[in-house]
Formats: C-alpha cells, sequence, structure tokens
C-alpha cells in the first residue's frame, strides 16, 4: 500500500512510524509500531473503560424479531422511543449511530458518554477524533454529506444507543436488550466489513468475552460479515504503545473493502 502524504502525516500524528524499504521505487510495505521489538503489550482489559459485569447477552426475543423487518425510520424511532433497559431513565436522548447507510466498514464501539448523550452523535470526545484521524488514515471518514460514497464514508453505532449513568459499563441485560437494534443495523447496512471497538462491541457481536488482545489480529463473522476487533479509542488515548496494533488491525479490515481507483 502506498500512503499519501496527508495520510503520512496522520500516521506519524498517530505516533506510527513508516518503513519504506526501498524509498521512491516501491510500495510503503508496513507500517510499524511506535514501539520496538521486544514491546509487551499492555492488553486492553475486558472492557476498554471498565471490567464487565452480568450475563453474556442474548436477544430478547419480541424486540428482536419486531427489529427483523425495520426500515430505517422504523428502526430509529424504535431505538428513540425504547424503553427496554434502565437506560432509558437518564439519558438525554439516544445515540443511533451516523454516516453512510450502506457504508462498506461499518465501526461499531461501546456506549454513549456525556458528550455524546449530548449531541446525539457517536464519539464525539476525544475519542471520536483519535477514531477519525485513523479513519482518515486509511482514507475513510464519518462524514457522509454529498456526494455519498458507499466505499469513503463509514457507519459509526454503539452496542448501546441511551448513555450509562456516570460512564459506567453497560450490564449484559443491557447488551442484550440493545442487541436487536445493533444486529438490525448491520443487517441494513450490509458492510463488507465490521470494525468491532473495545470488549463490549465484541461481546455483543461475536458474544466473546475474550481479552481484545487475544481477538485483535484475525477475521471473525457475523453471520457472515467480516469483523474485525480492535482496541477502543479510550484505551488507545491511555495506551498508546497498542497505536501501532490497532493501525494493523484497520489495515486488515481495510483489506474486506473493495478497491479504490486510487
Ligand atoms: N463515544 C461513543 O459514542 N462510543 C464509545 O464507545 C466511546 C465514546
Amino acid at each position: 500500500m502506498r500512503w499519501s502524504e496527508p495520510q503520512r502525516a496522520m500516521l506519524r500524528e498517530m505516533g506510527l512510524r513508516l518503513w519504506l524499504p526501498q524509498a521512491a521505487a516501491g510500495p510503503d510495505i508496513a507500517v510499524a509500531g511506535a514501539t520496538g521489538p521486544g514491546h509487551a503489550p499492555a492488553d486492553e482489559p475486558a472492557g476498554s473503560n471498565k471490567s464487565m459485569s452480568g450475563a453474556p447477552p442474548s436477544a430478547p426475543s419480541g424486540l428482536a424479531l419486531a427489529a427483523e423487518t425495520m426500515d430505517w425510520p422504523a428502526l430509529q424511532s424504535a431505538v428513540e422511543g425504547c424503553r427496554a433497559c434502565g437506560l432509558c431513565e437518564n439519558r438525554r436522548q439516544t445515540v443511533f449511530g451516523l454516516g453512510h447507510l450502506r457504508a462498506q466498514c461499518m465501526v461499531v464501539g461501546e456506549a454513549p458518554g456525556e458528550q455524546e448523550d449530548a449531541s446525539g452523535e457517536p464519539f464525539v470526545g476525544d475519542s471520536g477524533q483519535l477514531l477519525d484521524r485513523m479513519l482518515r488514515a486509511l482514507g475513510l471518514s464519518r462524514d457522509a454529506t454529498e456526494p455519498a460514497d458507499a466505499a469513503r464514508q463509514v457507519f459509526i453505532t454503539n452496542t448501546v444507543k441511551c448513555r450509562p449513568p456516570r460512564n459506567r459499563n453497560p450490564t449484559g441485560d443491557e447488551l442484550s436488550a440493545c442487541q436487536p437494534f445493533l444486529q438490525r443495523q448491520v443487517a441494513l447496512v450490509q458492510p463488507k466489513v465490521i470494525i468491532a471497538m473495545g470488549a463490549f462491541a465484541a461481546r455483543s457481536l461475536l458474544g466473546s468475552d475474550e481479552p481484545i488482545g487475544k481477538l485483535r489480529g484475525r477475521l471473525h463473522s457475523w453471520r457472515g460479515v467480516p469483523v474485525v476487533v480492535t482496541y477502543h479509542p479510550a484505551y488507545l488515548l491511555r495506551q498508546p504503545s497498542d497505536k501501532a496494533r490497532a493501525w494493523e488491525d484497520l489495515c486488515l479490515a481495510a483489506t474486506c473493502l473493495a478497491p479504490r481507483a486510487d
């Protein structure tokens, strides 16, 4: 892969080094870590911010069945009116997700925080800014303004659509309650790849409680859609030495996308 100068600038900003073995002649073959050989990863604990609690999610069948046939407007209004778990009590608004509705790449985070609860948009805080820089380095963007481009514009959402009070972990029951909405979003977007950021996204999509360090670096599948698990941006802000691994994961996700002309 050859990186453009703006992409290189962003990779440098992320603390990633380009290896250019044949400077002008060959492609930029790798983005090596900010860390050197022998770096022992501080594995992201279960939950990018916190530890998990509750039983493994299993979707309640009533909502799951209803969601299965919803189109986008019906799904959005079902989310807005949802009272399936206690998170509805304290939310200012639901955070449905945004981006291209048929994006090739879908990003699934954890849960809205205070800023997302206030704005109604996912990933608007510091971790959102890091996410945007990472996406931009891949030539991707959350910006779904015209011209629509499913290859360049992503769809971003979370495992739960309401902010957990005081930014605590979503519980197993809350993940279960919201799972039909996430599943329907994936079914409507029909992405070529899902990037699951953090342990809760991995848990909701794959049903796995394994640490990110064990799940990352390979392709999983959700109903036939490739899933790449990687570190949550909030974790990467605290543990920048793992940015290189996250970048490897994003490059793996990019291999699932259709090749672009440029
Ligand atoms: N903001 C979100 O919308 N999701 C996260 O997982 C973190 C911050």
